[in-house]
């Protein structure tokens, strides 16, 4: 007779882990199945997903390391530290991410130990609908055996879209996977696609002394966050030396042995060649449904591929959920655990919810962007009656004395009933900074209660204080 559980997850991520872990809790026996796509060295399957074994995690290892060498080399001096020329060991670097990504990967394993959640190793796929109508039992193939489970979370989360024409073999035309592994510091890197990968990845190799050129289809850059921190990060990374080239179109890539000649043309119209030792192609994620036996049970998918769901993640099919990368939304670890919570205790009767509205972005460059709710631009396009409030760093005596003077912090209000919509930062520790603005929104804050916090000093959470103050015209430093 075949194993049942009462919760069945398919996939191991931020997602899958968190709603299996969530659902434990909950009282339920679980199943997690996680295939053996991120395989450690003994042959068993990784948890984590792709956040842990080859995103969030290993790439903010790199960039911290990437950005101490960048500070040995270009920021002590001003403090009056000699270090001399520093030299970066790029394989000691890798190594020092991978020991994190193992520590990480096992220690959700000692968590499902201690939950008694169950490890299915192997791809998981929907094999029949059983049980009566209202009371049915879903057939899955975890692995090499058939499972039963009232209740499967999908969380199958997304892989890295290739172009046509572009082979990836993550040695010299590498993805998330080869990108986060090169084993030297390559003269010239090109990477495709300014968006989240592209400017953290160009940052790190950077950072180390490769030449970096980012090609963007787009004619404008980082369009999905506010007008004026892109044109602020624009100008920061610009100053850096990475050369961003927007309102391209790729042409012939020719892959050598040694690197690779990639024609295109640019915004002008004009036709460029750029030879480059790697290439990164960062141009979005899809999600994974292939395999998944969607068509045996009838689980539909929306017309970008993703799993169709509802505002509380359930799909077409009773008892069948779905979250995080492989349904609609920001592509976002810590989106895909809160709807793993969400699914887990709605599974329980509960109310759980996932607010997409406070949902924050980071991007991890230096200095930071992050932001929660509403641009300006989307604010103007509908219509709303708005105010902001803009502090720069430049003013605050903490980002002086850190040396981290660039960018800024702005809050968009409504303004009728100072409710705030937008908050949005460009500066040192904006990924930290950013959590107040989302507490904030999601206690219905106006800008005037964060106006009446008291900031500790001196510390960069003034500039938030400030820009809230500045919402009223009574900003008191600038
Ligand atoms: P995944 O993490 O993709 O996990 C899905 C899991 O399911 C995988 O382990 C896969 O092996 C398994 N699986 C798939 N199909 C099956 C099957 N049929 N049977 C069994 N198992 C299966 N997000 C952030 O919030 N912050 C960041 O800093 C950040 N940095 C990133 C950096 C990079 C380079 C990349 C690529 C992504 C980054 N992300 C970041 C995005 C984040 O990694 C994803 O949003 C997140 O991992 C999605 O979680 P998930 O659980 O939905 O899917
Ligand atoms: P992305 O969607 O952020 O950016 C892709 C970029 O490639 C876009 O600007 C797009 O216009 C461009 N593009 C698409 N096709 C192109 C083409 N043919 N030629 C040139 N440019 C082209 O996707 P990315 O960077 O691959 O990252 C995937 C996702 O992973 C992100 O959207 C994000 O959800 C997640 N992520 C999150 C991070 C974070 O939270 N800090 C870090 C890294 C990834």
């Amino acid at each position: 007779m075949s194993q049942q559980f009462d919760v069945l997850v398919i996939g191991g991520g931020p997602g899958g882990y968190v709603a299996a872990i969530r659902a434990a809790q909950l009282g339920f026996s679980v199943a997690c199945c996680e295939s053996n796509a991120y395989a450690d060295p003994k042959g068993e399957p990784r948890l984590g997903g792709t956040c842990l074994n080859v995103g969030c995690i290993p790439s903010k290892a790199l960039l911290h390391t990437s950005h101490l060498f960048e500070e040995a080399g270009h920021g002590f001096a001003a403090h009056g530290i000699s270090v001399g020329t520093p030299k970066i060991d790029v394989g000691a670097m890798i190594g020092r991410k991978n020991t994190i990504v193992a520590q990480l990967t096992g220690g959700i394993k000692g968590l499902f130990k201690k939950n008694k959640v169950t490890l299915l190793g192997g791809h998981g796929a929907f094999v029949a609908r059983g049980g009566t109508a209202g009371n049915e039992v879903w057939q899955v193939r975890a692995g090499d055996e058939t499972v039963e489970a009232k209740q499967v979370i999908v969380a199958t989360g997304s892989r890295a879209r290739h172009l046509p024409g572009i082979p990836v073999d993550n040695k010299i035309v590498c993805d998330n996977a080869g990108a986060l592994d090169i084993d030297a510091v390559p003269k010239k890197l090109a990477i495709i696609g300014a968006g989240v990968i592209g400017l953290e990845m160009g940052s790190v190799w950077r950072r180390l002394g490769s030449g970096v050129t980012i090609l963007e289809a787009l004619p404008d850059f980082l369009s999905v966050a506010d007008i004026d921190v892109a044109r602020e990060a624009a100008r920061v990374f610009a100053r850096q030396g990475l050369n961003i080239q927007t309102g391209v179109k790729i042409g012939d890539v020719k892959v050598g042995k040694k690197g690779v000649s990639l024609a295109y043309t640019d915004k002008t119209g004009a036709a460029q060649t750029l030879d480059a030792e790697r290439l990164i192609v960062s141009v979005g994620r899809i999600p994974n449904t292939d395999g998944l036996g969607a068509d045996k049970v009838g689980l539909q998918l929306n017309e970008r591929g993703q799993i169709a769901v509802d505002g509380h993640c359930r799909t077409n099919l009773p008892g069948v959920w779905a979250v995080g990368d492989v349904v609609a939304g920001p592509m976002l670890a810590h989106k895909a655990s809160e709807e793993g919570v969400m699914v887990a205790e709605r599974i329980a009767g509960q109310a759980g919810h996932c607010n997409v509205d406070t949902i924050p972005w980071v991007i991890y460059t230096s200095p930071e962007i992050a932001w929660v709710g509403k641009t300006e631009q989307q604010l103007k396009a509908g219509g709303a009656a708005y105010k902001a409030g803009k502090i720069p760093f430049a003013a605050n005596g903490r980002a002086l004395g850190m040396g981290e003077t660039a960018g800024f912090v702005k809050i968009l209000a409504c303004a009728k009933t100072d409710r705030i919509l937008g908050v949005h930062i460009v500066g040192a520790g904006a990924s930290e900074l950013i959590s107040e603005g989302v507490v904030a929104m999601e206690f219905g804050a106006a800008s005037e209660d964060l106006a009446r916090i008291c900031h500790a000093h001196p510390t960069l959470s003034e500039v938030m204080h400030e820009a809230a103050l500045a919402c009223d015209k009574r900003a008191l430093h600038f």
